[in-house]
Protein backbone atom coordinates (compact mmCIF):
# COMPACT_ATOMS: atom_id res chain seq x y z
CA UNK A 1 0.00 0.00 0.00
CA UNK A 2 1.04 3.36 -0.80
CA UNK A 3 2.11 5.73 2.21
CA UNK A 4 0.08 9.24 1.82
CA UNK A 5 2.46 10.42 4.36
CA UNK A 6 4.67 12.84 2.92
CA UNK A 7 8.53 12.76 3.89
CA UNK A 8 9.63 15.15 6.40
CA UNK A 9 11.50 16.72 3.66
CA UNK A 10 8.63 16.79 1.33
CA UNK A 11 6.77 18.75 3.97
CA UNK A 12 9.24 21.09 4.88
CA UNK A 13 10.33 22.00 1.58
CA UNK A 14 6.62 22.67 0.87
CA UNK A 15 6.38 24.40 3.88
CA UNK A 16 9.24 26.51 3.27
CA UNK A 17 8.20 27.12 -0.53
CA UNK A 18 4.53 28.79 0.49
CA UNK A 19 6.57 30.57 3.29
CA UNK A 20 8.80 32.63 0.64
CA UNK A 21 6.01 33.04 -1.46
CA UNK A 22 4.26 34.55 0.92
CA UNK A 23 6.58 37.01 1.98
CA UNK A 24 6.85 38.29 -1.49
CA UNK A 25 3.75 39.52 -1.62
CA UNK A 26 2.85 40.43 2.42
CA UNK A 27 -0.99 41.84 2.42
CA UNK A 28 -2.56 41.41 5.52
CA UNK A 29 -4.08 38.15 4.99
CA UNK A 30 -0.70 36.57 3.82
CA UNK A 31 1.19 37.81 6.39
CA UNK A 32 -1.26 36.23 8.66
CA UNK A 33 -0.52 33.13 6.57
CA UNK A 34 3.06 33.44 7.11
CA UNK A 35 3.11 34.65 10.55
CA UNK A 36 1.11 31.71 11.84
CA UNK A 37 4.00 29.37 9.83
CA UNK A 38 6.54 31.07 11.23
CA UNK A 39 4.55 30.98 15.01
CA UNK A 40 3.97 26.78 14.37
CA UNK A 41 7.82 26.16 15.46
CA UNK A 42 7.26 28.56 19.07
CA UNK A 43 4.15 26.42 19.43
CA UNK A 44 6.07 22.92 18.52
CA UNK A 45 8.59 23.66 20.85
CA UNK A 46 6.32 24.17 23.51
CA UNK A 47 6.38 27.97 24.03
CA UNK A 48 3.20 29.83 23.62
CA UNK A 49 3.43 33.34 22.56
CA UNK A 50 0.79 35.73 23.28
CA UNK A 51 -0.32 34.46 26.84
CA UNK A 52 2.94 35.82 29.14
CA UNK A 53 2.81 39.00 26.76
CA UNK A 54 -0.36 39.85 27.54
CA UNK A 55 -0.61 39.48 30.96
CA UNK A 56 2.68 41.49 31.43
CA UNK A 57 0.29 44.35 29.49
CA UNK A 58 -2.65 43.61 32.12
CA UNK A 59 -0.32 43.95 35.24
CA UNK A 60 1.37 47.15 33.44
CA UNK A 61 -2.18 49.00 32.93
CA UNK A 62 -2.65 49.23 36.47
CA UNK A 63 0.75 50.19 37.20
CA UNK A 64 0.20 53.13 34.88
CA UNK A 65 -3.47 53.70 35.85
CA UNK A 66 -3.56 56.86 37.53
CA UNK A 67 -4.39 60.73 37.34
CA UNK A 68 -2.42 62.48 33.69
CA UNK A 69 -1.72 61.14 30.30
CA UNK A 70 -0.39 57.93 30.89
CA UNK A 71 -0.13 55.58 27.98
CA UNK A 72 2.24 52.88 25.96
CA UNK A 73 4.13 51.84 23.02
CA UNK A 74 5.65 48.54 21.88
CA UNK A 75 9.01 48.19 20.21
CA UNK A 76 10.99 45.88 18.17
CA UNK A 77 14.55 45.67 17.33
CA UNK A 78 17.31 44.69 16.23
CA UNK A 79 16.38 41.98 13.36
CA UNK A 80 19.13 41.77 11.04
CA UNK A 81 17.85 40.39 8.33
CA UNK A 82 19.74 38.52 6.12
CA UNK A 83 18.14 37.93 2.26
CA UNK A 84 15.73 35.40 2.65
CA UNK A 85 17.57 33.02 0.66
CA UNK A 86 20.56 32.71 2.91
CA UNK A 87 18.81 32.70 6.62
CA UNK A 88 14.92 32.73 7.11
CA UNK A 89 15.21 31.91 11.10
CA UNK A 90 15.47 36.17 11.99
CA UNK A 91 12.59 36.75 8.89
CA UNK A 92 10.39 34.48 11.27
CA UNK A 93 11.01 36.16 14.60
CA UNK A 94 10.25 39.91 13.61
CA UNK A 95 7.06 38.04 11.88
CA UNK A 96 6.51 36.67 15.42
CA UNK A 97 7.32 40.31 17.27
CA UNK A 98 4.91 42.15 14.72
CA UNK A 99 2.52 39.58 15.53
CA UNK A 100 2.78 39.54 19.73
CA UNK A 101 2.22 43.10 18.90
CA UNK A 102 -0.60 43.34 16.99
CA UNK A 103 -2.44 40.94 19.46
CA UNK A 104 -1.84 43.88 21.79
CA UNK A 105 -5.56 44.68 23.13
CA UNK A 106 -6.08 47.86 23.58
CA UNK A 107 -3.32 48.38 20.85
CA UNK A 108 -0.26 50.54 22.04
CA UNK A 109 -0.27 54.19 20.89
CA UNK A 110 2.68 53.81 18.66
CA UNK A 111 5.80 50.99 17.74
CA UNK A 112 9.27 51.74 17.88
CA UNK A 113 11.86 50.18 15.52
CA UNK A 114 14.94 50.10 17.71
CA UNK A 115 17.59 49.83 14.58
CA UNK A 116 19.59 47.42 12.90
CA UNK A 117 16.56 46.30 10.51
CA UNK A 118 18.80 44.31 8.04
CA UNK A 119 21.91 42.63 8.68
CA UNK A 120 24.41 43.95 5.76
CA UNK A 121 22.40 47.08 4.64
CA UNK A 122 21.84 44.72 1.45
CA UNK A 123 18.28 46.93 -0.46
CA UNK A 124 16.74 43.18 -0.59
CA UNK A 125 17.13 43.15 3.10
CA UNK A 126 15.99 46.38 3.89
CA UNK A 127 13.13 46.16 1.69
CA UNK A 128 11.99 42.81 3.41
CA UNK A 129 12.02 44.25 6.25
CA UNK A 130 9.73 47.38 5.52
CA UNK A 131 7.35 44.74 3.85
CA UNK A 132 7.05 42.71 7.25
CA UNK A 133 7.03 46.33 9.03
CA UNK A 134 3.96 47.42 7.07
CA UNK A 135 2.15 44.77 9.12
CA UNK A 136 2.15 46.87 12.30
CA UNK A 137 -1.21 47.92 13.30
CA UNK A 138 -0.51 50.66 15.25
CA UNK A 139 1.85 53.72 13.77
CA UNK A 140 5.55 52.90 13.37
CA UNK A 141 8.36 55.13 14.23
CA UNK A 142 12.01 54.13 12.79
CA UNK A 143 15.39 54.51 14.06
CA UNK A 144 18.62 53.21 11.97
CA UNK A 145 21.40 51.21 13.21
CA UNK A 146 24.94 50.54 11.72
CA UNK A 147 23.90 47.53 10.13
CA UNK A 148 21.59 49.58 7.75
CA UNK A 149 23.54 52.06 7.16
CA UNK A 150 27.20 51.44 6.23
CA UNK A 151 26.58 49.92 2.84
CA UNK A 152 25.27 52.97 0.89
CA UNK A 153 25.79 55.24 3.76
CA UNK A 154 21.91 55.18 4.50
CA UNK A 155 20.32 55.92 0.59
CA UNK A 156 18.41 53.00 0.80
CA UNK A 157 16.66 53.61 4.86
CA UNK A 158 15.92 57.30 4.30
CA UNK A 159 13.81 56.01 0.65
CA UNK A 160 11.93 53.92 2.55
CA UNK A 161 11.61 55.36 6.15
CA UNK A 162 12.90 59.13 5.60
CA UNK A 163 15.44 61.04 7.97
CA UNK A 164 16.96 59.16 10.49
CA UNK A 165 17.01 62.15 12.48
CA UNK A 166 13.65 63.57 14.27
CA UNK A 167 11.38 64.28 16.89
CA UNK A 168 7.65 64.97 18.21
CA UNK A 169 5.45 64.86 20.68
CA UNK A 170 2.77 62.63 21.80
CA UNK A 171 0.77 63.21 25.29
CA UNK A 172 2.83 65.82 26.90
CA UNK A 173 5.93 64.06 26.36
CA UNK A 174 8.57 65.17 23.58
CA UNK A 175 10.04 62.49 21.74
CA UNK A 176 13.31 62.72 20.14
CA UNK A 177 15.27 60.27 17.63
CA UNK A 178 18.91 60.53 17.11
CA UNK A 179 21.44 58.38 14.77
CA UNK A 180 23.79 57.71 17.30
CA UNK A 181 25.86 55.68 14.49
CA UNK A 182 28.02 58.09 12.77
CA UNK A 183 31.39 56.92 11.82
CA UNK A 184 34.56 59.13 10.74
CA UNK A 185 35.56 58.16 7.51
CA UNK A 186 37.88 55.41 7.75
CA UNK A 187 37.32 53.87 4.34
CA UNK A 188 38.21 56.72 1.62
CA UNK A 189 41.89 56.50 2.69
CA UNK A 190 42.02 52.45 2.84
CA UNK A 191 40.34 53.10 -0.34
CA UNK A 192 37.38 49.95 1.10
CA UNK A 193 34.87 48.96 -0.83
CA UNK A 194 31.00 49.43 0.07
CA UNK A 195 30.55 46.14 1.55
CA UNK A 196 34.17 46.21 2.91
CA UNK A 197 33.00 49.16 4.79
CA UNK A 198 29.88 47.42 5.74
CA UNK A 199 31.31 44.47 6.95
CA UNK A 200 34.07 46.56 9.06
CA UNK A 201 31.20 48.40 10.55
CA UNK A 202 29.79 44.68 11.51
CA UNK A 203 32.46 43.60 13.05
CA UNK A 204 33.77 43.34 16.30
CA UNK A 205 37.61 44.35 17.73
CA UNK A 206 38.57 44.90 14.65
CA UNK A 207 40.42 48.23 15.40
CA UNK A 208 39.84 50.13 11.71
CA UNK A 209 36.02 51.76 12.83
CA UNK A 210 36.02 54.71 14.82
CA UNK A 211 33.94 54.46 17.30
CA UNK A 212 30.20 55.93 17.15
CA UNK A 213 29.09 59.58 17.71
CA UNK A 214 25.86 61.47 17.67
CA UNK A 215 28.14 64.17 16.11
CA UNK A 216 28.36 68.13 16.14
CA UNK A 217 25.54 68.73 13.75
CA UNK A 218 22.98 66.41 15.10
CA UNK A 219 24.13 67.77 18.73
CA UNK A 220 23.45 71.42 17.14
CA UNK A 221 20.06 70.14 15.60
CA UNK A 222 18.94 68.92 19.27
CA UNK A 223 20.03 72.04 21.50
CA UNK A 224 17.78 73.90 18.49
CA UNK A 225 14.66 71.22 18.63
CA UNK A 226 14.88 71.21 22.46
CA UNK A 227 15.08 75.48 23.33
CA UNK A 228 11.47 75.35 22.48
CA UNK A 229 10.99 73.21 25.76
CA UNK A 230 11.14 73.77 29.31
CA UNK A 231 12.91 72.34 32.04
CA UNK A 232 10.12 70.39 33.37
CA UNK A 233 8.71 68.49 30.26
CA UNK A 234 9.02 65.13 30.21
CA UNK A 235 11.70 63.82 27.49
CA UNK A 236 12.08 60.36 26.04
CA UNK A 237 15.08 60.29 23.38
CA UNK A 238 16.08 57.35 20.96
CA UNK A 239 19.49 56.45 20.03
CA UNK A 240 20.62 52.52 18.65
CA UNK A 241 23.56 52.74 20.52
CA UNK A 242 23.54 53.68 24.06
CA UNK A 243 24.09 57.31 25.12
CA UNK A 244 26.95 56.20 27.38
CA UNK A 245 30.03 54.61 27.34
CA UNK A 246 29.77 51.28 27.79
CA UNK A 247 32.19 48.94 26.63
CA UNK A 248 34.19 50.09 23.33
CA UNK A 249 36.00 47.06 22.06
CA UNK A 250 32.40 45.80 21.17
CA UNK A 251 30.76 49.68 20.38
CA UNK A 252 28.93 49.44 23.44
CA UNK A 253 29.42 53.06 23.31
CA UNK A 254 28.93 56.44 22.35
CA UNK A 255 32.35 58.92 22.32
CA UNK A 256 30.13 62.09 22.12
CA UNK A 257 28.38 60.86 25.02
CA UNK A 258 28.84 63.16 27.45
CA UNK A 259 28.46 66.06 25.22
CA UNK A 260 25.05 64.49 24.19
CA UNK A 261 24.13 64.22 28.23
CA UNK A 262 25.22 67.86 28.68
CA UNK A 263 22.74 68.81 26.48
CA UNK A 264 19.76 66.96 28.23
CA UNK A 265 20.97 68.08 32.02
CA UNK A 266 19.05 70.74 32.26
CA UNK A 267 15.59 68.47 32.05
CA UNK A 268 14.32 67.16 35.38
CA UNK A 269 13.86 63.78 33.80
CA UNK A 270 14.89 61.96 30.67
CA UNK A 271 14.42 58.56 29.47
CA UNK A 272 16.87 57.35 27.00
CA UNK A 273 16.15 54.09 24.97
CA UNK A 274 18.40 52.29 22.56
CA UNK A 275 18.89 49.02 20.30
CA UNK A 276 22.31 47.77 19.74
CA UNK A 277 23.27 45.96 23.05
CA UNK A 278 20.64 42.74 22.56
CA UNK A 279 19.94 42.30 26.40
CA UNK A 280 18.60 43.34 29.68
CA UNK A 281 20.29 46.84 30.21
CA UNK A 282 19.15 49.56 32.56
CA UNK A 283 21.58 52.46 33.92
CA UNK A 284 21.16 56.28 35.89
CA UNK A 285 23.66 58.87 34.66
CA UNK A 286 21.93 61.53 36.87
CA UNK A 287 18.67 62.70 35.60
CA UNK A 288 19.30 60.20 32.69
CA UNK A 289 17.60 57.06 33.01
CA UNK A 290 18.59 54.57 30.36
CA UNK A 291 17.03 51.18 29.39
CA UNK A 292 18.27 48.57 26.60
CA UNK A 293 15.93 46.83 23.34
CA UNK A 294 15.96 42.75 23.05
CA UNK A 295 16.83 41.94 20.14
CA UNK A 296 14.24 39.31 17.70
CA UNK A 297 17.40 37.84 16.47
CA UNK A 298 19.99 36.70 19.39
CA UNK A 299 20.85 38.14 22.54
CA UNK A 300 24.60 39.77 22.64
CA UNK A 301 26.32 38.80 26.01
CA UNK A 302 27.54 41.05 28.60
CA UNK A 303 30.17 43.51 28.71
CA UNK A 304 33.37 41.49 30.43
CA UNK A 305 33.52 45.15 32.39
CA UNK A 306 32.24 48.24 33.28
CA UNK A 307 28.32 47.14 33.58
CA UNK A 308 25.63 49.64 34.99
CA UNK A 309 24.85 48.50 39.20
CA UNK A 310 21.25 48.85 37.85
CA UNK A 311 21.18 46.34 35.48
CA UNK A 312 19.21 43.18 35.80
CA UNK A 313 21.43 40.61 34.04
CA UNK A 314 19.85 37.39 32.84
CA UNK A 315 21.92 34.25 32.39
CA UNK A 316 23.33 33.23 29.42
CA UNK A 317 21.04 32.12 25.91
CA UNK A 318 19.93 28.30 26.01
CA UNK A 319 21.89 27.08 23.67
CA UNK A 320 19.72 24.45 22.59
CA UNK A 321 16.43 27.10 22.03
CA UNK A 322 17.69 29.37 19.25
CA UNK A 323 15.15 32.04 20.32
CA UNK A 324 16.22 32.45 24.27
CA UNK A 325 16.79 35.54 25.52
CA UNK A 326 15.28 37.10 22.44
CA UNK A 327 11.70 39.61 22.49
CA UNK A 328 10.05 42.51 22.21
CA UNK A 329 8.43 44.66 24.80
CA UNK A 330 6.46 47.53 26.03
CA UNK A 331 6.82 50.85 27.34
CA UNK A 332 4.55 52.26 29.65
CA UNK A 333 4.95 55.76 30.24
CA UNK A 334 3.94 57.73 33.37
CA UNK A 335 3.01 61.52 32.93
CA UNK A 336 5.80 62.72 34.65
CA UNK A 337 7.90 61.02 31.67
CA UNK A 338 9.38 58.44 33.32
CA UNK A 339 8.39 54.75 32.74
CA UNK A 340 8.30 50.98 33.28
CA UNK A 341 9.69 49.08 30.79
CA UNK A 342 8.91 45.81 29.60
CA UNK A 343 10.91 42.86 28.66
CA UNK A 344 9.16 40.44 26.38
CA UNK A 345 11.31 37.49 26.77
CA UNK A 346 10.50 35.02 24.19
CA UNK A 347 11.23 32.03 26.49
CA UNK A 348 11.38 33.02 30.05
CA UNK A 349 9.34 34.85 32.26
CA UNK A 350 8.71 38.78 31.27
CA UNK A 351 10.41 40.94 33.21
CA UNK A 352 9.09 44.87 34.15
CA UNK A 353 11.91 47.08 34.97
CA UNK A 354 9.81 49.63 36.54
CA UNK A 355 9.70 53.34 37.14
CA UNK A 356 10.16 53.08 41.22
CA UNK A 357 13.43 51.16 40.28
CA UNK A 358 15.55 53.69 38.72
CA UNK A 359 13.97 56.27 40.53
CA UNK A 360 14.91 55.13 43.91
CA UNK A 361 18.34 53.99 42.34
CA UNK A 362 18.01 50.35 42.54
CA UNK A 363 16.52 50.21 46.37
CA UNK A 364 13.07 50.20 45.14
CA UNK A 365 10.65 47.46 42.89
CA UNK A 366 14.04 45.74 41.62
CA UNK A 367 12.83 43.11 39.26
CA UNK A 368 13.37 39.60 39.66
CA UNK A 369 16.77 37.68 37.46
CA UNK A 370 14.78 36.59 34.36
CA UNK A 371 17.18 33.37 34.21
CA UNK A 372 16.13 29.46 33.31
CA UNK A 373 17.96 27.23 35.42
CA UNK A 374 19.82 23.90 34.24
CA UNK A 375 22.02 25.67 31.75
FE1 LIG B 1 22.02 44.86 16.54
FE1 LIG C 1 23.73 47.84 16.20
Amino acid sequence: MKSKVKSIETKYREERQTFFQGLKNLDRRSFLKVAAAAMGAAVASGITPHHSFQSVALAGGAISAGKGASFRFAYISDSHLYEKKINDRFVRSLLRAVEDINNLDPQPDFVFYGGDLAQLGQPKELELGARILKNVKAPIKMMVGEHDWYLDMGRKWRELFGEPTYSWDHKGVHFVVLNSVVERDFWTARKLTPMERMMTVAGLDNGVQSPFTVGAPQRQWLRKDLSKYSNDTPLVVFSHSPLYKLYKNWNFWTDDAEEVQAILKRFKRVVVIHGHTHQLLTNRIGNIHFHGLLSTAWPWPYAPEGMPELTIEMNRPDPFNPNDGCGDGEVFVHPDGLVDKVYNLWNRKPIVVAKAYTESWGKQAKPPKPNRAGY
